[in-house]
């Protein structure tokens, strides 16, 4: 018996990193799953991969900034499969082309900011917006969105993608709370700094060590451990959990900002004598 069996999901950004590591969890794991991308030719690759392991996968060409395609992908899948149970809005534009370019408010570039919020935030809000009335029609259904922790701590770039993952967070709880009553829950995962491609590229190895050493579990996270928490907020396990925001993220969010010196002088706090 898998965790999913009887499921239809739809993955985005499916082709790679976190969304490709839930695409084969969950196959695995019994679900037939859409493998929905803005790379079509990386989404047919992993879909096939799924296929020939004896999975259930279609890839779907998709661009979540268009509501047109977002319509396409939920009909196709549904003309494939026969309905939606689980949506994970994974895809945000994580290009390093993109990021780059997504400084300070000062120096904030309009269409820099229109961009991330077109994508990262809008572009979930669509995908649930025309997964819902099938989600419905089950009576069951799971909304799995995707911020960051730059939506709960702020950083000295990165601003329109932070905020767009903000609203993430609080769509969630729009979703939760609206469509509780249809049998849908919706929930957050928050990712601290996962090894996936796009981390890879864009990430120089001094940065990621400084991560590492704010990480109260001593090491940064694979896609795997996003793929696994999707699992449980996708599966009938997590039932009763709606509306939350859940950092997964080896406890980087969880301690005061004097941790990582402690750690790495090994000092505790102690009263200091008076002098
Ligand atoms: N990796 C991390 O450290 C980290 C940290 C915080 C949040 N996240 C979030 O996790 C999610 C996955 O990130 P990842 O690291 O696996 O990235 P990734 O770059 O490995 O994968 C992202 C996928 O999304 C696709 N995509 C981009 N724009 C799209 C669009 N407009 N329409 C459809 N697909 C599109 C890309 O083609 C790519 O396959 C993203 O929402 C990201 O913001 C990741």
């Amino acid at each position: 018996m898998g965790r999913l069996d009887d499921k239809v999901a739809i993955v985005t950004g499916g082709a790679s990193g976190i969304g490709r590591a839930a695409c084969e969890l969950f196959a695995q794991e019994g679900a037939a799953v859409v493998v929905a991308d803005l790379d079509a030719e990386r989404a047919e690759q992993v879909a096939a991969g799924i296929r020939k392991e004896g999975g259930r996968a279609l890839a779907q060409g998709v661009d979540i900034a268009e509501e047109a395609a977002i319509q396409a992908m939920v009909e196709a899948c549904v003309a494939e499969f026969g309905g939606l149970h689980v949506l994970f809005n994974n895809a945000a534009d994580t290009r390093i082309e993109t990021l780059s370019r997504d400084g300070s408010i000062e120096n904030m570039d309009i269409e820099v900011w229109n961009h991330a919020l077109a994508v990262d935030l809008r572009g979930p809000m669509l995908c649930a917006k025309h997964a819902i009335p099938h989600m419905a029609r089950a009576g069951i259904g799971s909304i799995i969105n995707t911020s960051s922790n730059q939506s709960l701590a702020a950083d000295l770039s990165q601003s329109a993608y932070g905020v767009a993952k903000a609203g993430v967070n609080a769509l969630t709880l729009f979703i939760a709370t609206q469509c509780g009553h249809q049998g849908i829950r919706c929930n957050t995962l928050s990712p601290g700094m996962i090894l996936t491609p796009a981390v890879k590229r864009a990430c120089p190895q001094e940065i990621q060590d400084e991560v590492r050493s704010h990480s109260p579990v001593d090491r940064l996270g694979e896609p795997e451990d996003l793929a696994r928490a999707a699992l449980f907020l996708a599966s009938d396990e997590s039932g009763y959990v709606s509306g939350q925001t859940i950092s997964v993220d080896g406890g980087q969010l969880a301690h005061l900002p004097h941790f990582a010196y402690m750690r790495r002088t090994s000092s505790t706090v102690t009263l200091q004598e008076e002098r």
